[in-house]
C-alpha cells in the first residue's frame, strides 16, 4: 500500500499555497502597525503548554502531540503560538525594553477529529501586544485584525465580542454559573458535568444541541463584572465604533483557552459551515507572569486559521503575465534561456520546455499552465535574430526583434 499523510495533516500546494502566500504578504499591515515577526521553536516543553493554556482546556486534555524524547524530556508539539511568544519575550528578557509587537505565522499541532476546516496540522497567523493595559490597544488590535482579514478580501464574518472579567470578578460568576448549570446536571453530556466541577466557564463552550438548550437563560457575566473591568470594556466597544469597526457582543462568548481575561472577540464566518471561526484572540494579562514567573506585564493578541482564510479568499488572480518560451533546435534552446532570463530580470514569470518538444506539445502544455504569452524561437526566427510572439487570449501573433523583446511585453 502506498503512503499517505497522516490522517487531519495535508499537502499545501496550487491555489491554496498561493493563497498562504498571499495571506502572508498582507501581514505587511502588521509591520506598519509596528509588529516585528518572530518565529518560535515548533516544540516546546510540555510544561510551557499547561500552565499557559489551562489544564482543564480541551487542548491540554485530549488534544496535545505530546511525546518524550530521547533524553527523557516531555516535549509537545505546539498547539498555538501565544505561549511561546510569552515564553521568548521572558526568556530574553524583552520586558526591558518596554512594550513589544510581534507577529507570527506557522504550524500549529491538536489531535482533534478532522472535518473541513479542522486539521490537526494548521497554519496560524497571529499578533501579540505584550506590556500595554489601555483599552486603546484591544481596540487596535480587532481593527488591525478586521483590517487585515478584508485585506484578503474576506468580507463575509462577524466580530463577537465579550468580556471575561478579571479574576476576582470572574471568580464570582463562575461559582453563580455553576449553581445554575448544576439544576440540569443530570442532561448535560459527560464532558459538561466533568467541566462543571473543573471548569465552570467551559460548559459554555459546549456545542452538543442538547446541552446549549440549557444555556439560554444562563446568568452572564455583565451581571458580575466589577467597575474597572467594565470602563475597560465600555472604552473598547467606544473606540472600534469610533474606528468603524462593526461587531456585536455575545456574552456567551468565553473562548477555548483558559489564559484570557476582560476583552476576547472572535471573526465567524456563516460560510464555513461547524469550523466558522477565522480569528480568535483576547487579552491575557496573567499569562506572562503565569509562564515568566515573576514579570507581570499585561497582553493582547490574536490568531487566525490561514486554511479557514484561505477557504473564504476569492480565486485569485495572476498579477504577473505568464510567458512561455517555446523552441526549437540547439540554437534555440540557447536563444529561449536567454530570453527567459531577460524576461525574468523584467519581473515576469517565464517557463520553458528542457525537452526538443514539438511546438504543438509545448503549446498545449503553456495553455494548460494558464500563460498569456508564447515567445516562438524556431530555426527561422533564430537566424533572423527575432521571435514570433502569440498572444493566447487573441491567438495573434507578431514579429519582435530579439533585442526588443523585453520592450515589446512593457508595451503590450
Ligand atoms: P484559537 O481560537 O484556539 O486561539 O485559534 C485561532 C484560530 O486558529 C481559530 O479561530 C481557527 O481559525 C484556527 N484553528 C484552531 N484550531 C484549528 C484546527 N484544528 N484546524 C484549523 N484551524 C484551526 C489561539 O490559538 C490563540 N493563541 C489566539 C490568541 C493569540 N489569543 C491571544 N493571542
Amino acid at each position: 500500500m502506498s503512503i499517505k499523510a497522516p490522517r487531519g495533516t495535508k499537502d499545501i500546494f496550487g491555489e491554496i499555497s498561493e493563497k498562504f502566500q498571499e495571506i502572508i504578504k498582507m501581514s505587511e499591515i502588521f509591520k506598519q502597525f509596528n509588529f516585528e515577526q518572530i518565529i518560535t521553536p515548533i516544540f516546546e516543553s510540555t510544561d510551557l503548554f499547561i500552565r499557559g493554556i489551562g489544564e482543564t482546556t480541551d487542548i491540554v486534555e485530549k488534544e496535545m502531540y505530546t511525546f518524550e524524547d530521547k533524553g527523557g524530556r516531555s516535549i509537545t508539539l505546539r498547539p498555538e503560538g501565544t505561549a511561546s511568544v510569552v515564553r521568548a519575550y521572558g526568556e530574553h528578557k524583552m520586558y526591558q525594553e518596554g512594550s513589544k509587537k510581534f507577529f507570527y505565522f506557522g504550524p500549529m499541532f491538536r489531535y482533534e477529529r478532522p472535518q473541513a476546516g479542522r486539521y490537526r496540522e494548521f497554519y496560524q497567523i497571529g499578533a501579540e501586544v505584550i506590556g500595554e493595559c489601555s483599552y486603546l490597544v484591544d481596540a487596535e488590535v480587532i481593527f488591525m485584525a478586521d483590517k487585515f482579514v478584508k485585506k484578503l478580501k474576506i468580507n463575509n464574518y462577524s466580530i463577537e465580542l465579550n468580556t471575561l472579567g478579571c479574576k476576582v470578578c470572574r471568580a464570582e460568576y463562575q461559582v453563580a454559573l455553576k449553581a445554575y448549570l448544576t439544576q440540569f446536571r443530570e442532561h448535560l453530556c459527560d464532558d459538561c458535568k466533568r467541566r462543571l466541577e473543573t471548569n465552570p466557564l467551559r460548559v459554555l463552550d459546549c456545542k452538543v444541541e442538547s446541552c446549549r438548550e440549557y444555556f439560554n437563560d444562563v446568568p452572564t457575566l455583565e451581571q458580575y463584572i466589577d467597575d474597572e473591568c467594565k470602563v475597560h470594556f465600555e472604552g473598547v466597544k467606544q473606540i472600534i465604533t469610533t474606528l468603524g469597526v462593526v461587531f456585536h457582543v455575545n456574552s456567551k462568548l468565553v473562548r477555548g483557552l483558559d489564559y484570557y481575561n476582560r476583552t476576547v472577540f472572535e471573526f465567524v464566518s456563516q460560510d464555513l459551515g461547524a469550523q466558522g471561526t477565522i480569528l480568535g484572540g483576547g487579552r491575557y494579562n496573567n499569562l506572562v507572569g503565569e509562564i515568566c514567573g515573576g514579570i507581570d506585564q499585561p497582553a493582547i493578541g490574536f490568531a487566525a486559521g490561514m486554511e479557514r482564510m484561505a477557504m473564504l479568499m476569492p480565486k485569485m488572480e495572476a498579477k504577473t503575465r505568464k510567458i512561455a518560451i517555446c523552441w526549437q533546435g540547439e540554437m534555440g534552446s540557447i536563444c529561449a534561456l536567454k530570453a527567459r532570463l531577460e524576461l525574468i530580470e523584467a519581473g515576469y514569470i517565464t517557463e520553458m520546455s528542457y525537452e526538443s518538444k514539438s511546438f504543438k506539445a509545448q503549446f498545449k502544455k503553456a495553455n494548460k499552465d494558464g500563460v498569456d504569452f508564447a515567445v516562438i524561437l524556431g530555426e527561422d526566427e533564430v537566424l533572423r535574430n527575432i521571435a514570433k510572439v502569440k498572444n493566447f487570449s487573441s491567438q495573434q501573433e507578431v514579429e519582435v526583434a530579439m533585442s526588443n523583446l523585453v520592450e515589446y511585453f512593457k508595451e503590450a
